[in-house]
């Protein structure tokens, strides 16, 4: 007998009364027990480990709260209401993992980086068409009409060694807060996205756009969880980047726009304070000939420091 099924023997005791009729489980506990054990001929011990532990948590949880059979009819409804949203350019699903803060908590765990090496964030929904291939210098807001900005930098390893070739995936909304994908006909395909590639010395540099805050799409089933929650839909301004080199971990993280009023109250819980970046106002019209905008301009620089792969 496995030592899970012996457990599960000795818990079966508890919360199981006797009374003129016989014995009573007054706590469910028997059939939590009866659950897990179900599980006893999973081939794959990861997966036995994870439904063991989601079908104890989700049975503590009922207990605990003494959910009623109508809040669940209504958690199922919800569910499903979530799943019917998702369609090939919408992530309902990810964006409630993102609101309920499990989305961060998984890449503070799984975080496991060098010291000097760029934070990752998450991911979000939003990265789901493949970014056009871009040369250094492009200006990635195809639309025009926002603050225009410089964001260079340099790709690197933490020890300083410069990563030439290192591939640079950006993408953005718009300055009206909208991504391509949420405005299809409305933004040209690909509008605030681009795949750069490091020169020589591992620097990469584009134009677009300051971003701006925006709210997550809340006209889905997210959007009534904020509403009955009280909570504001806004993430505060800020650019995506995935890099990757040969030989490194890629990294998946967004820049901030400091100063910004929504970075104490991110509505995906996504700001690291490393990752927050001064969008300066520079006069330097030599400068500003040289990448090719307006002066006065706004510039972000920063590095992404990539660690080096096992
Ligand atoms: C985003 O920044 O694109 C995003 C992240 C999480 C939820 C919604 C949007
Ligand atoms: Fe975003």
């Amino acid at each position: 007998m496995t030592s899970d099924a012996t457990a599960g023997r000795r818990r079966r005791g508890a919360g199981i009364t006797s009374d003129a009729t016989g014995p009573r489980d007054t706590t469910g506990t028997s059939v939590t027990e009866q659950a897990v054990a179900s599980l006893d001929g999973t081939a794959d011990p990861r997966l036995r480990e994870l439904l063991t532990a989601l079908i104890r948590h989700l049975h503590d949880f009922t207990r605990e709260t003494r959910l009623t059979r109508q809040e669940w009819e209504r958690a199922i409804a919800f569910l499903t209401v979530t799943g019917q949203a998702c369609t090939g350019t919408r992530q309902e699903f990810i964006l409630l993992s993102d609101v309920l803060g499990l989305s961060t908590l998984l890449e503070t765990l799984h975080q496991d980086r060098a010291p000097g090496a760029t934070e990752s964030t998450v991911l979000g929904p939003f990265h789901m068409t493949e970014s056009p291939v871009r040369e250094l210098g492009d200006d990635i807001d195809l639309v025009g009409g926002g603050e225009p900005c410089v964001v260079s930098g340099r790709v690197r390893a933490a020890d300083g060694t410069p990563l030439p070739g290192a591939v640079v995936d950006v993408w953005q909304a718009d300055d009206q807060g909208f991504y391509d994908v949420q405005q299809p006909g409305v933004q040209p395909a690909g509008n605030g996205r681009g795949l750069f590639t490091a020169d020589t010395e591992g620097r990469f540099w584009f134009r677009t756009c300051v971003p701006a805050p925006y709210p997550i799409p809340t006209d889905g089933p997210v959007g009534d969880l904020l509403r009955a929650t009280g909570r504001h839909p806004y993430r505060p301004a800020h650019i995506h980047f995935i890099a990757s080199a040969e030989g490194h971990t890629p990294v998946t993280t967004h820049i901030f726009v400091a100063g910004d009023e929504h970075l104490d109250s991110d509505a995906v819980f996504a700001v690291k304070e490393s990752l927050v970046q001064d969008f300066a106002e520079t006069d330097d019209p030599a400068l500003a000939r040289e990448f090719g905008v307006p002066n006065p301009f706004r510039h972000a620089r920063f590095d992404l420091v990539l660690e080096r792969s096992s």
